[in-house]
């Protein structure tokens, strides 16, 4: 058959287009279109292919399954190579997968399991007589990256198994939606690249040269299959999903037996409706045949089983209009522009902004005030401009540019060397000072309960306060006077400002809101110096010594406290009590693995009390809160436990015994 020329150039395009997105998602997880847009251009590389097998080069990225090993990582050959799956995004599809299993399953009664289709990263966990002792990511399928020092930092992969089994596991690892919004604004907070969506934040996190990073991440797992597997005991896909969560795995409690196609597409649909209230990203659903004898008879492509499909979700999109782009000006003085949409239904919400970032992303998109364009929620969650309609534009639509004075305060407005940042220079802008004290006094720094943003702007707008200093100088009478504040709230308010007086220097440390400064290096910081009067003093040389401490931080710090205005600010926090030194170390080095994690406690601990359990946690980093939210990682059960339990179940939220603690601690 002759190809047209036009027909083997789009093959030529689509081929170096899907790696060049393939390079940018494996090995840079930078990716820069949504899954979708891949979805579409593989298809089309694919339908071209069947029509045109001659086109098929050895090389082609249809004849591959995945992408490369991460530098620095060292690889895994997988004992079972670890597949794909192929897709159907349409219920015919479904019914055409289930035409072919039958006809080679010659009459046989089939059923299935349909389950979710997890939207994280692949991973493989090798047990060698019950002991976990290798993990890896899929890569290409045939070789993986080692990343077992990262897997092992996850709390919910079992380190030993109930029994002494040879085994390969796989399994789904993923980031909460709560871990990447968590994530996501602290890196917005302190000038890191953002992630795209939770996704991209888990491979970032887990293909990670430092595990200490990937422990701080908040990475959960679902474990749904068996690759290399010396066991017998089970016969089904529903019995092997039982076994896992027999020997300690954590398997995703939606999962169906279903007797027919019919069935299958129900549960998918039911899940498709659905899918917004789980606390984690879900991409479709899997469905795979259930008698493994069944599987086994069936078999597979080289690159996908003939007993499994994924049966993709239609990605959430909305179209809808730029009413206004408003600018927002933050702590540290960026200027972020957002876009003001004619409200719209987006993946179970009602949204009417959409960030834009920054300059470049509206330029690069070439968006403009009035333009329709089509919206979708980064990682389910975050509101998004995907692309302008140019069809629908009526010359109506203007451009817009980041102002060169600041809306807040009509300093000028710079953008500095590479970054794509625009920031007020205004040391006094009102914006800054705003966002600087809500920083000030927020958990992670201060931890001044009761004062919000609300009672902030009406301090400021009182001219009560204008650095975090002043909230130090405050008065009862001076709290009665702002709007809705009762005795009782003030009362409260206050003791909540005298507490603070106490923190820990690390608090006040990340809470003055130095540039690159997050938790993690003011507690390096704190640990290091000891005070708040050594830590002024500190040569660029002297902090890039310290691990972890890179040239970025060194120069935001030294230039921080260079400026006059901020010695002054620590020196009237001094005066007014504000503890600036060390009691102790408290930053165990290394030993920070629960950082970011948060418990529950309820029901009777037998081995140590609950007030020990909290201690030991929270010294190795992790949260102790009170009552189980979607932002609980865990929820310890002792003995008799409350609501709590039932709380934690309905939001499927992982439970631990004492025993499964004490796993935690040890580790
Ligand atoms: S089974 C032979 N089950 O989807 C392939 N995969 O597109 C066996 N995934 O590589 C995979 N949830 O990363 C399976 N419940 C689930 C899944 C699931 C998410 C991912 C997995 C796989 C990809 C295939």
């Amino acid at each position: 058959m002759t190809i047209p020329d036009h027909i083997r150039n789009r093959a030529e395009q689509l081929r170096e287009q899907i790696n060049h997105h393939n390079h940018l998602y494996y090995v840079l997880d930078k990716p820069e279109i949504t899954d979708s847009q891949f979805d579409a251009l593989m298809q089309e590389l694919i339908s071209i292919e069947q029509k045109y097998p001659n086109l098929v080069t050895p090389d082609s990225p249809t004849q591959r399954v995945g992408g490369r090993p991460r530098e620095g990582l060292s690889t895994v050959k997988h004992r079972v190579p670890m597949l794909s799956l192929g897709n159907a995004f349409q219920e015919p599809e479904l019914k055409d997968f289930d035409s072919r299993v039958k006809a080679s399953a010659q009459d046989e009664k089939i059923s299935y399991v349909a389950e979710l289709k997890i939207d994280g990263l692949a991973v493989s966990l090798l047990y060698e007589n019950g002991l976990f002792v290798q993990g890896a990511t899929r890569g290409d399928g045939e070789t993986g990256e080692d990343i077992t020092s990262n897997l092992k930092t996850i709390p919910s992969i079992p380190l030993r198994l109930k029994n002494d089994v040879t085994m390969e596991v796989r399994g789904e690892v993923y980031m909460p939606k709560s871990a990447f919004v968590q994530l996501n604004t602290y890196r917005k907070e302190n000038d890191k690249p953002l992630f795209a969506n939770p996704r991209n934040a888990a491979a970032g996190s887990l293909r990670q040269l430092d595990p200490a990073v990937t422990a701080s991440r908040n990475l959960q797992i679902f474990t749904y299959g068996a690759g290399y597997s010396e066991i017998g005991s089970y016969k089904t896909h529903y019995q092997l999903l039982e076994y896992l969560a027999d020997q300690g795995f954590r398997v995703n409690p939606h999962y169906q037996l279903c007797v027919d196609i019919g069935e299958v597409i129900s549960y998918c649909k039911i899940w498709e409706e659905k899918r917004h209230q789980l606390e984690y990203t879900i991409d479709g659903m899997v469905i795979k045949i259930n008698s493994l004898l069944q599987q086994s008879n069936l078999g597979s492509t080289f690159k996908s089983p003939r007993w499994a499909i994924a049966f993709k979700f239609p990605p959430e999109e909305a179209v809808t209009q730029i009413k206004d782009i408003i600018v927002r000006v933050g702590r540290t003085g960026v200027l972020t522009p957002t876009a003001i949409l004619e409200p719209v239904l987006l993946a179970g919400t009602t949204v009417s902004r959409a960030t834009l970032h920054n300059e470049d992303f509206i330029e690069t998109k070439d968006i403009r005030i009035g333009d329709t364009v089509i919206v979708h929620k980064a990682g389910d969650i975050i509101p998004e401009v995907v692309q302008v309609k140019k069809d629908r534009r009526t010359g109506n639509e203007n451009t817009f540019q980041i102002p060169d004075e600041c809306p807040e305060c009509g300093a000028t407005v710079l953008r500095q060397g590479e970054e794509a940042a625009a920031r007020c220079t205004g040391a006094t802008c009102p914006a800054q000072v705003r966002e600087g004290l809500i920083h000030f006094v927020s958990r992670s720094a201060m931890d001044i309960v009761g004062l919000g943003p609300a009672i902030i702007n009406q301090l400021i707008d009182s001219d009560l306060v204008n650095d975090a200093a002043d909230l130090y100088q405050l008065q009862k009478e001076d709290l009665l006077a702002l709007e809705r504040m009762g005795e009782k709230s003030a009362q409260n308010l206050l003791e909540a400002i005298d507490k603070s007086r106490s923190n820990p220097l690390y608090r006040l440390i990340f809470g003055l809101g130095i540039r690159h400064v997050g938790e993690r290096a003011a507690k390096l910081l704190a640990d290091e110096f000891g005070s708040i009067d050594s830590l002024i003093l500190a040569s660029e040389a002297e902090l890039i010594e310290i691990s972890e401490i890179g040239p970025a931080i060194a120069e935001s710090v030294v230039t921080f406290f260079d400026q006059e205005q901020n010695r002054g600010l620590v020196k009237r926090l001094q005066q007014a009590g504000v503890n600036t030194e060390s009691q102790q170390t408290e930053v165990n080095k290394g030993e920070q693995r629960l950082q970011g994690i948060t418990f529950v406690l309820t029901g009777t601990l037998k081995g140590l009390t609950r007030q020990e359990a909290k201690e030991k946690i929270e010294s190795l980093g992790g949260k102790v809160s009170s009552s189980v939210s979607s932002s609980t990682a865990y929820l310890v059960a002792g003995d008799k436990p409350g609501s709590k339990y039932q709380k934690a179940n309905e939001l499927g939220v992982t439970i631990l015994d004492e025993d499964g603690l004490n796993k935690f601690l040890e580790v």
